[in-house]
């Protein structure tokens, strides 16, 4: 995790929020790089899930929304965690956890059973023992709006806004059941403890659906094919299957309006935790909504006009950050370079000028990489070269994300397009205005190099990156 959490401080993918003062409690940013990928698989998500499917629509709503969408989904009264405070060093713990890590216990949800089984463990932090009573947080952040009286709250999960704008979308959209509303957008939470890196943040991104079902359907080969195409979707970007299992919800865990939840887990550095979750939320939501507004929320059936039902949903929730940590994850990769003399990984003409014999790399798939292709001149004063491969630069950026770099030596650059994942580096050299026009392109992945005529440039990355 270490050397993932340097490597993205030092090739601008994801920085400490506010390093200047200090930082800000396990807050981020999301550097260039870090943007653009977050970008990518934004965009991935929502071409495989919006775009590509004539079953599911786009919604983008508010980030305050009315107080009651909070006040009828439960937020308000049992959105909360459990925390203990240790009155020696005063570092405060999830006491779920906490029990956890120390007695090996499941007590979640229940305060007076953590409370107890604290006595007399140690804090972790100081090694004193001195707990106050575990008691519950409620996790959604309050703000206030001009002409509203009380709180208002940054909405804790993007699913809000989709069943608050459900009437309008059917009412606006000639959607059918079975059909799906899809919202990717910031969420709050004011977490007890925000850690492992962006795993657990206070501020961080969901792409979530709400799929609607009539309540008779036969939900479970739905629920079934949700699970395969979350999967499918993570293997797209990169995420190595083989680190990805289903949990199943135990039937005393689930939510009362619940089914069937199962999260996706992963296997990060840290250990196997959440990466998204699919739940059946029954009719819960629309009917709480409805109920609190007073709105009709209930659907007609466009074949049978007496035939009107409160949908029931099924709910394929992502972390974007979480997704994008496991494809950083799966991508990080520590390579061992064959010696130059044996003509191996190093042994071309430009990929020889490397010292070290272990390159780091990112392996994304083209798609989701940051940057498609890097463009060097060969030497950085030789206005010849460096004209030229600006001028492949300027046709390339108009169909690819690309990047000109002149600065070091190529082997040098070469590295540094490896570590922030780029597939492919196209390098300007004398044979290229003397001889050919022709320029050598490098793999990222087999360090190959061809010689590729500048004019079929465009062509061969749109076959290479499609
Ligand atoms: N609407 C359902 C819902 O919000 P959730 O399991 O609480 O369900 C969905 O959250 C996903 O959001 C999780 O699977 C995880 O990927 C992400 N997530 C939740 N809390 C997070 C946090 N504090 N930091 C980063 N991602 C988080």
């Amino acid at each position: 995790m270490e050397k993932i959490v340097s490597l993205c401080k030092r090739r601008g993918f994801i920085f400490p929020a506010c390093e200047i003062y200090g930082g800000l409690a396990n807050a981020y940013s999301y550097g260039p790089y870090g943007a653009q990928l977050k970008k990518n698989i934004k965009d991935a998500w929502w071409k495989k899930f919006v775009e590509e499917r004539a079953d599911i629509v786009g919604l983008d709503g508010p980030i305050i929304l009315h107080p009651k969408v909070w006040e009828a989904s439960g937020h308000t009264s049992g959105f909360n965690d459990a925390m203990v405070d240790c009155k020696a060093c005063k570092k405060r713990f999830r006491a779920d956890h906490l029990v956890e890590e120390l007695t090996g216990q499941d007590l979640e949800g229940n305060l007076s059973a953590m409370s107890e089984a604290l006595q007399g463990k140690k804090c972790p932090a100081c090694g004193k023992s001195d707990w106050t009573e575990v008691r519950t947080l409620n996790m959604m952040f309050k703000t206030e709006m001009n002409g509203i009286e009380g709180p208002v709250y940054l909405r804790p999960e993007t699913a809000g806004a989709i069943f608050v704008d459900f009437k309008n979308v059917i009412d606006s959209c000639r959607v059918k059941i079975p059909f799906g509303i899809a919202q990717i957008g910031k969420a709050f939470r004011n977490e007890i403890v925000a850690r492992n890196f962006i795993f657990r943040t206070r501020e961080f991104e969901q792409m979530e659906i709400e799929y609607f079902i009539d309540p008779s359907a036969d939900w479970e080969p739905l629920f079934e094919k949700w699970l395969s195409s979350q999967e499918e979707f993570f293997t797209e970007i990169g995420v190595n299957i083989n680190n990805i299992a289903r949990f199943e919800h135990s039937k005393e865990k689930l939510s009362h309006y619940s089914r069937k939840t199962v999260d996706l887990e992963f296997e990060y550095p840290f250990g196997k935790s959440e990466l998204c979750g699919l739940a059946h939320r029954g009719d819960f939501d629309l009917s709480a909504q409805a109920k609190f507004s007073g709105a009709d929320l209930q659907y007609t059936d466009p074949n049978d006009n007496a035939k009107r039902y409160i949908p029931h949903v099924l709910e394929p929730s992502f972390g974007l950050d979480r997704a994008l940590l496991a494809v950083l994850c799966s991508a990080y990769t520590e390579e061992k370079l064959p010696p130059p003399s044996e003509g191996g990984a190093r042994g071309g003409s430009v990929d020889k000028i490397t010292a070290e014999d272990v390159r780091i790399v990112l392996k994304f798939p083209p798609k989701i990489a940051p940057i498609k292709i890097a463009v060097f001149p060969l030497l950085k004063n030789k206005p010849a070269l460096v004209d030229k491969a600006k001028g492949i630069f300027e046709i390339l950026k108009k169909n690819f994300t690309c990047e000109f770099d002149d600065n070091g030596n190529v082997g040098k650059r070469y590295r540094r397009q490896d570590e922030i994942g780029t597939p492919y580096c196209v390098t300007v050299d004398f044979d290229t205005i003397e001889k050919d026009d022709s320029a050598t392109v490098r793999d990222r992945d087999t360090m190959q190099q061809e010689r590729v005529k500048v004019a079929d440039l465009p062509k061969y990355f749109e076959e290479k990156l499609k």
